[in-house]
Order: C-alpha cells, then structure tokens, then sequence
C-alpha cells in the first residue's frame, strides 16, 4: 500500500515526531511506501478563508488545498500524528482538515449524508497524551474522541477500517516512551488494507 503520513509538531525532536518516525519505519518494514506530510516544516496555512468558501461555492480550489488533496488520492491509507490538546486536535491537524477534506470534494451531504465522495482508506490516529489511561477513559474522553473522530470526521470521509491508538503517559520515563515508541512502529508494520471492508 501506499501510505501518507500527517505530521502536526512544530518540532523535529518532539516525541510526536519521533512516533511518526517509528510508524513510517514499521510501515516500510511491511513493504509499503511511504509519505510524510510535515505540515510545520512544509508551511501549510491552516487558516479556513474567503478562498476556502469561495472554493465550496464552485469557484477555484486554493492551488495549497488542491496539492494536499493531490497526495490524499495517491494514498490507500493515511496515519495522523499529533499530540492531544485541550481533548481535541492541535490547530494545525485542525484546519489541515477543515480545508482539505473539502465540500464536494470529500463528502456532500445534499446527496447523501452517509456517502463519501472519496475511495475507502484504512486510517489510523496516533496521538501522544500526557494523561494516563484510566483518567481519560473514567472522564468519558476517550469515547468522546471515538465519537467525534472515528465516527463524525474520518468515519464520515470513508475511512475503513479505523484505529485509534491515544498514546498515553507521553511525558512519562524513559521506558514508558520506549514502549509508545514501539506501539507506534507495530502500528506500521501491522497496518490494515481497506480490502477487506471495501
Ligand atoms: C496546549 C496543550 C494542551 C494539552 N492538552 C492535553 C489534554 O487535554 N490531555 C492530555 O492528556 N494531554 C494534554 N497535553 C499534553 C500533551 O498531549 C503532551 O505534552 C504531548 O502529547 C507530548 O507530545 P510532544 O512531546 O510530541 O509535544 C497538552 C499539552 C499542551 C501543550
């Protein structure tokens, strides 16, 4: 498979970093090929605009979108790595999304609520978190994300199949992050074809 990977850390030493890093490692150990999207390094503007709305309303798609959108066809299944802020994505992931999965490009909900215009694509979510299992898990956090991510954003894109892998106790020792490390490269290597829901 072909598999793009989307990175939301501003710095290149960050553990977010080194977990797309070990997913990309596995990924290629399983023989696929790989992308990275390193939306910080690459500059991307996240900021949703006139261009975007005008976009949606049949003019001109931003040449920034159509590039994204692009490396999204090419792709049979896409990993996102960011760091869990406030519960939610960090701002960058945020408007990568909002921007990219566009309006009749990715879904059009005037035809079908339930239909994505875009291809199946297995996706997988890696995201560090300074919490600890059990708290996010009493809270109600984790199915909040289930809901809202799996099933409201990349459910919605005809992702098939999902995995969410919160990757928990990121600020922890040495070994703990190792063991992160390590979930993060089996997450690679073991990747899902959509083949088998498609
Ligand atoms: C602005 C901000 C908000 C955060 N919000 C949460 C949160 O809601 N839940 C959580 O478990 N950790 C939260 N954290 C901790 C980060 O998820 C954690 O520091 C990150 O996963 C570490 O990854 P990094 O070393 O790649 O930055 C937050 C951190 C920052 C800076």
């Amino acid at each position: 498979m072909h598999v793009l990977v989307v990175l939301d850390h501003p710095n290149p030493a960050s553990f977010s970093a080194a977990v797309a890093q070990h997913f990309m490692n596995g990924a290629k150990a399983a023989g696929h090929s790989v992308e990275l999207a390193d939306l910080h390094a690459e500059g991307f503007d996240p900021r949703w605009s006139m261009a975007d709305i005008n976009s949606d309303e049949g003019r001109a798609t931003p040449i920034d979108v159509m590039k994204e959108q692009a490396r999204i066809a090419k792709a049979d299944a896409i990993c996102f790595v960011f760091p869990l802020f406030w519960w939610g994505m960090p701002s960058m992931m945020k408007g990568w999304i909002d921007r990219v999965w566009a309006w009749g490009w990715a879904y059009d909900q005037l035809d079908d609520p339930e239909l994505s215009l875009q291809r199946t694509r297995s996706g997988v979510l890696l995201v560090p978190a300074g919490a600890r299992s059990d708290e996010m898990e009493d809270a109600g956090y984790l199915a909040a994300m289930e809901t809202a991510w799996m099933k409201g954003t990349f459910g919605y894109f005809g992702f098939a199949p999902t995995k969410l892998e919160v990757l928990f106790g990121s600020k922890g020792s040495p070994e703990r992050r190792n063991a992160l490390l390590q979930q993060s490269y089996d997450a690679g290597y073991m990747l899902a074809s959509s083949d088998a829901v498609s």
